[in-house]
């Protein structure tokens, strides 16, 4: 039973239960870009999304990764353990796209050598500015032993979807991740979507993800109905 919001971010709503350890997370059409600055509507995007993370949670909870998980109420909710998030965002990279090809004068779509981990500070007043090891220990968003956590899900999820993503045809280009802190324990949470990932058809390098939004592509909400067919 849902209880009382206890916050709306930019894609999602959360709600409290009767039951202190689980929450309800709703999923919105709702779409921004550029820390909000572009807003928009990407119909049937909340449905697709909580159903491709529910499948994703689901097959990292096989593989031996704790997720927030508990299980797909509707088309839009999902019941999850309550978590309190760590206000870090942790980018895997496989491929160069979007802020790094940029940063670092790399055209998109060149592979690199090394599988990349960055993280960014959660902070949408700042524009979720990216950060090191040093920043996290200096502001004290995570302790050692949680970022030692943190680092090692992070890598093997990326293993787990590569794989899971190569058989439907698709690769991973890159995706950000939110863990949360559960009695103690560091767990993946959030979202894994269209909205959190870039992935790209693996014969046309077609954008099947949100960038089709950003940038003005097209077909963005038949997109989104593709990468659902092909994970389901
Ligand atoms: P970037 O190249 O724009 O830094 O994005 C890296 C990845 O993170 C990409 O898969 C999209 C995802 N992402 C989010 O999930 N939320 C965000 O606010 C941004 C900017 C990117």
């Amino acid at each position: 039973m849902k209880r009382e919001m206890i916050y709306e971010g930019k894609a999602k709503k959360v709600y409290k239960t009767e039951d202190k350890d689980k929450y309800i997370v709703e999923y919105k059409d709702d779409a921004t870009a550029f820390n909000g600055k572009k807003k928009g509507t990407i119909v049937g995007k909340g449905v697709v999304n909580n159903k491709m993370s529910a499948a994703m949670f689901m097959l990292l909870e096989e593989k031996g990764i704790p997720t927030h998980m508990i299980e797909l109420i509707n088309d839009r909710e999902s019941l999850v353990k309550a978590v309190e998030i760590l206000p870090i965002e942790v980018i895997v990279r496989n491929v160069a796209a979007g802020s790094l090809a940029k940063r670092l004068g790399l055209e998109e779509g060149t592979v690199m050598d090394k599988t990349v981990l960055e993280f960014c500070y959660k902070n949408d007043d700042l524009g979720d500015p990216m950060i090191n090891e040093y920043h996290i220990a200096a502001l004290n968003l995570a302790s050692e032993e949680q970022l030692k956590e943190v680092r090692k899900y992070a890598f093997n999820i990326n293993e787990v979807l590569m794989n899971y993503f190569q058989e439907r045809g698709i690769r991973l280009i890159d995706f950000k991740l939110e863990f949360g802190l559960y009695k103690g324990e560091v767990i993946l949470a959030d979202e894994i979507s269209p909205d959190t990932c870039r992935l790209w058809d693996a014969k046309s390098n077609k954008k099947l993800d949100k960038d089709r939004f950003r940038r003005d592509l097209g077909q963005v909400e038949e997109t989104y109905q593709e990468v659902l067919k092909r994970i389901q």
